[in-house]
């Protein structure tokens, strides 16, 4: 049976945890930097990346205890090598060197994005590629086919800003807080997602780009119109993203060859308005729909474990020791470049 250590630590979840070969999360933690942040707004890297240092090697060994293994058992130490913060990435992937090299256990360097698009997958057995995927996260907004491991084709991503900054940004505006995407969900419960009129920018345009600067500049407007209360202002940007999202995934679907699955994964999964409205897509497509339950949504070390057991899986080799940590690193290098496709700090 293989087991495999994962380890996350590219924004500001420093997380570790033991995935086995059968999809079970034998053991896992993660510790959450939210009240080291919250000051400020928005994640500092530096403070990040200290507090990865500080947690992270008595986190793996908590995690070893809890898991009954020894590092010796394992087939793999996989770690986020990137995209992401870098100062906090270089902590996570070193730590896994230093494993890997003292144990002498395979190292598998994970691409961040490549966790959260296989995590559906580790939730769902039944879920075989290809699959179209909706990756929206604080730092990325995209539209994939996922065709295999290491298989993605980009067909869509964002031109500023990402779906989970947008509704940070929201959050920030109505003085919720931060993180602030499950804040604006709980106050958009109480709110009529009809009152207040807000663009869906590049809804109806041909290619499935998203765009979401021009949404949050008139939530600010709206907010500072006095007009409208934060609860009806929360539902009705939440209303208004989620036609941009609905209104691109199909322009994208159309694109694509088929898939036989729509697929959400990365932090705004864990939003419930979101992923009912991908479901009622999905159905309406004859599509399977799959989402990860909201604690594989949000950043963690399971679907990093994940990745690296999908990639023993396809018989991969491991990564050398002198890898680097990658502050950018698309899924799919194919694609154009545009503007917010690698990470945006
Ligand atoms: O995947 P993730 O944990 O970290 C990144 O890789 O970016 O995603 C974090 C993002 C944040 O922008 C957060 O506000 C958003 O996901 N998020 C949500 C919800 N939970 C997390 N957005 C909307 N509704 C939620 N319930
Ligand atoms: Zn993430």
């Amino acid at each position: 049976m293989g087991i495999v250590l994962g380890i996350e630590s590219s924004c500001d979840e420093t997380a570790a945890a033991v995935v086995a070969h059968d999809r079970s999360i034998i053991a896992q933690a993660i510790a959450s930097q939210d009240e080291s942040h919250a000051p400020y707004g928005g994640v500092v890297p530096e403070i990040a990346a200290r507090a990865h240092a500080e947690r992270l090697a008595p986190m793996i060994e908590t995690v070893m205890h809890e898991a009954g293994v020894a590092l010796a058992d394992l087939d793999a130490i996989a770690a986020t090598a990137g995209p992401g913060l870098i100062g906090g990435v270089m902590v996570g992937l070193v730590t896994a060197k230093a494993l890997a090299m003292a144990a002498d256990v395979p190292l598998m360097a994970i691409n961040h994005l490549e966790g959260h698009a296989l995590s559906p997958r580790l939730a769902d057995a039944e879920l075989t590629f290809p699959y179209a995927l909706l990756l929206v996260s604080g730092g990325h907004c995209q539209i994939l086919r996922v065709e295999g491991v290491g298989r993605y084709r980009r067909l869509a991503t964002t031109i500023d800003d990402a779906l989970g900054e947008a509704f940070d940004k929201t959050a920030k505006i109505l003085g919720l807080g931060f993180p602030g995407g499950p804040a604006v969900e709980r106050l958009a419960r109480e709110g009529d997602p009809r009152a207040v009129p807000l663009p869906r920018p590049l809804v109806g345009t041909a290619d499935p780009q998203f765009s979401f600067a021009g949404l949050k500049s008139a939530v600010l407007r709206a907010n500072e119109s006095g007009r409208h209360t934060p609860p009806d202002i929360a539902a009705s940007f939440q209303q208004a993203a989620i036609d941009c999202v609905i209104d691109r995934l199909t322009v994208a679907l159309n694109a694509m060859e088929p898939v036989d699955a729509l697929v959400v994964a990365g932090g705004v999964a864990a939003n419930a308005s979101v992923r009912g409205a991908l479901e009622g897509l999905a159905s309406r497509r004859g599509l399977r729909f799959s989402a990860p339950p909201p604690a594989l949504c949000t950043d963690n070390a399971a679907m990093i474990a994940w990745a690296g057991q999908e990639r023993l899986a396809i018989g991969a080799p491991a990564d050398p020791l002198d890898i680097a940590a990658r502050p950018r690193w698309p899924l799919d290098p194919a694609a154009d470049p545009v503007r917010g496709a690698g990470y945006k700090a």
